[in-house]
This record gives C-alpha cells, sequence and structure tokens, in this order.
C-alpha cells in the first residue's frame, strides 16, 4: 500500500516536473496560477513521507542502509537542480533540467539495485 502511494507520486513529481518547466519556457503567464504553485510542495511532501514510512515497514535501517542515505542526498540534488531549473533561463535553465533528470535517473537506479555512494 505504501509502496504504492510512494511509486505514483515518483511518477507525479516527475511529470509535474517536466511539465513546470515546458510552461516555464513557453507558456510561464500559466505558472502564477494557485494550484501550479502549491502542487509540487504536496507532491513532494508525500513522497518524502512514503519513503520514509517505507524506512521504517521495512525495517531498513537495520541493515545496510547506505543506498537510503545516498537516495536522500540525491532527492536534495534533485529538487536543488529543479528549482535552477525553475528560476534560470536559456542554457543554464536545460542545463540544470539535465542535471535534475540525471539526479533522478540515479535515485531510480539505487531504490532498484539498493546499492549507493555510500
Ligand atoms: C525522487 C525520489 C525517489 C524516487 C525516484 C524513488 C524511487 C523508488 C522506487 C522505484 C522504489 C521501488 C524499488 C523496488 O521495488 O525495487 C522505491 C522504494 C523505496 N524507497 Fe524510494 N524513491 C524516492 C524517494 C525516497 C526517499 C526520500 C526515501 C526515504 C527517505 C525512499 C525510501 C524508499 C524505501 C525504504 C523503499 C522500499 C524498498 C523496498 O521495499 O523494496 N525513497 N523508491
Amino acid at each position: 500500500m505504501i509502496k504504492h502511494i510512494h511509486l505514483l507520486f515518483i511518477v507525479l513529481t516527475i511529470s509535474s516536473f517536466i511539465i513546470r518547466i515546458l510552461l516555464a519556457e513557453f507558456k510561464p503567464e500559466i505558472l502564477s496560477k494557485k494550484i501550479l504553485k502549491i502542487a509540487p510542495h504536496i507532491i513532494d511532501t508525500i513522497l518524502l513521507l512514503s519513503g520514509i514510512a517505507l524506512v521504517f515497514q521495512g525495517n531498513w535501517m537495520a541493515g545496510e542502509y547506505g543506498w537510503i542515505i545516498s537516495k536522500f542526498i540525491m532527492l536534495i540534488a534533485y529538487i536543488g537542480f529543479g528549482v535552477m531549473a525553475m528560476r534560470s533561463s536559456g542554457i543554464k535553465r536545460w542545463l540544470a533540467f539535465a542535471g535534475a533528470l540525471g539526479a533522478f535517473a540515479y535515485i531510480l537506479s539505487v531504490a532498484i539495485s539498493k546499492h549507493g555512494f555510500i
């Protein structure tokens, strides 16, 4: 159950991020809508909370938990690059966008392999 919530919000965070970047580039006026300002925070909070709940549910801290710390650090990188991509423009935006996608792909690989860089 919690895992399904986690997976759903993983899909929601990446799709809403891509949509918001495209809007920021091509239709920035739409981004001023209140729902588009609040929704990403709600999505990311639920994603984080579901991840933390899974850590307890699976008793993951009892074993080799370096992969969870790696995921956590890369989540901060994903959010940081994401904010940078939303706030900057031109090539800087697209470099930050690539960084965010790279961090996200890395989190996915760590989640599946359970092996991080720590
Ligand atoms: C962008 C952020 C995240 C992505 C893309 C992501 C991705 C995933 C995926 C794909 C799985 C399923 C893995 C599998 O079934 O083999 C998973 C499971 C899990 N995630 Fe995340 N996750 C993210 C954030 C987090 C955070 C922040 C935490 C912890 C604080 C976390 C903790 C966990 C745990 C404990 C599992 C359960 C592993 C299992 O039961 O097999 N995740 N995550």
